[in-house]
C-alpha cells in the first residue's frame, strides 16, 4: 500500500483502550476519518490484533516491532514474513519502549525493503535519527524519549531535536522521511510538526486514552485539510 504524506501514525502500544474488540473499532474510526478528510491515518495495533485489524480496514497497519530473525526456531519472535503475511503494510522499529541494535535495524530495514514492507525507524536525537536514515528506512520518526506520555508536544518543547534531525536526514539520506512524536495531542502539535519540516506525526496517548476518539483524531488531523 502506497504511503501518502502527511501521515498521521497511530499507536496503540499495549494500552488496554486499543486491543482486541476496542482495537479495531479504533482502528475503524481512523479509517472513517482518513476515508472523510483523505488524510492518511495510519495504526500501529498490539501484534495479537495485527492481522484482524489488517483484514478489516483500508488502512495502512503497522506493526510495532519486528525481530531481526529469519523464518525457524525462533520461539515468541516476530518475523518481517509474519507480519507481511497477516496483511501489515509495514512496521515500526526500535521504538524506545521497544529498542534494538543497529545491526538488526540494518537486517530488518535491508530486508522489509526486499519483501515489500514499510519500515519506520523510531529514534531519540538527530544524531541517531541521522544514523539510522543512512541504513535507508522508508521514515524515521524522531521521539524524545522523555516527552512521550506527557502530552508536552515535541514540536514544541524541543524543536530544534527535531529541525536537527530534518535537516541531518536531507544530508545523509534525503529519500528518507521524518515524522516526530512524543506528546503530541492537538492540531496545533501536528502543524508545528510540519513547520519545522516533518511530513507527519507519530503519537498514542493522545488519541488512545481520549474520551472520544473521532474528536481528537479530528482535531489532530483538521491542519492538514486543504
Ligand atoms: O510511538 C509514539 C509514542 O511513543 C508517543 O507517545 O503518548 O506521547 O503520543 P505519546
Amino acid at each position: 500500500m502506497e504511503i501518502k504524506y502527511p501521515l498521521v501514525l497511530i499507536n496503540f502500544k499495549a494500552y488496554s483502550q486499543a486491543s482486541g474488540k476496542k482495537g479495531l473499532e479504533l482502528a475503524k474510526v481512523a479509517e472513517k476519518i482518513s476515508k472523510d478528510t483523505g488524510i492518511t491515518i495510519a495504526v500501529a495495533p498490539q501484534v495479537t490484533d495485527l492481522a484482524l485489524i489488517a483484514s478489516r480496514v483500508e488502512i495502512p497497519v503497522f506493526s510495532q516491532h519486528a525481530d531481526a530473525v529469519d523464518p525457524g526456531s525462533h520461539t515468541g519472535h516476530i518475523t518481517l514474513e509474519a507480519i507481511k503475511d497477516a496483511g501489515a503494510t509495514g512496521t515500526m522499529l526500535n521504538h524506545s519502549e521497544r529498542r534494538i541494535r543497529a545491526d538488526q535495524v540494518d537486517f530488518l530495514v535491508k530486508k522489509a525493503r526486499k519483501i515489500g514492507l514499510v519500515t519506520v525507524v523510531c529514534t531519540n536525537t538527530p544524531e541517531v535519527t541521522a544514523a539510522m536514515a543512512a541504513l535507508g528506512p522508508n521514515m524515521v520518526a524522531i521521539e524524545p524519549p522523555e516527552l512521550i506520555g506527557t502530552g508536552i508536544p515535541v514540536s514544541k518543547a524541543k524543536p530544534e531535536v527535531v529541525l536537527g534531525s530534518v535537516e541531518l536526514v536531507k544530508k545523509v539520506n534525503p529519500d528518507v522521511k521524518v515524522l516526530c512524536g512524543a506528546g503530541i495531542t492537538t492540531g496545533d502539535d501536528v502543524a508545528a510538526a510540519l513547520k519545522l519540516g516533518t511530513v507527519g506525526v507519530l503519537l498514542a496517548s493522545g488519541v488512545v486514552k481520549a474520551k472520544n476518539w473521532e474528536e481528537a483524531i479530528l482535531n489532530l488531523v483538521k491542519p492538514l485539510l486543504k
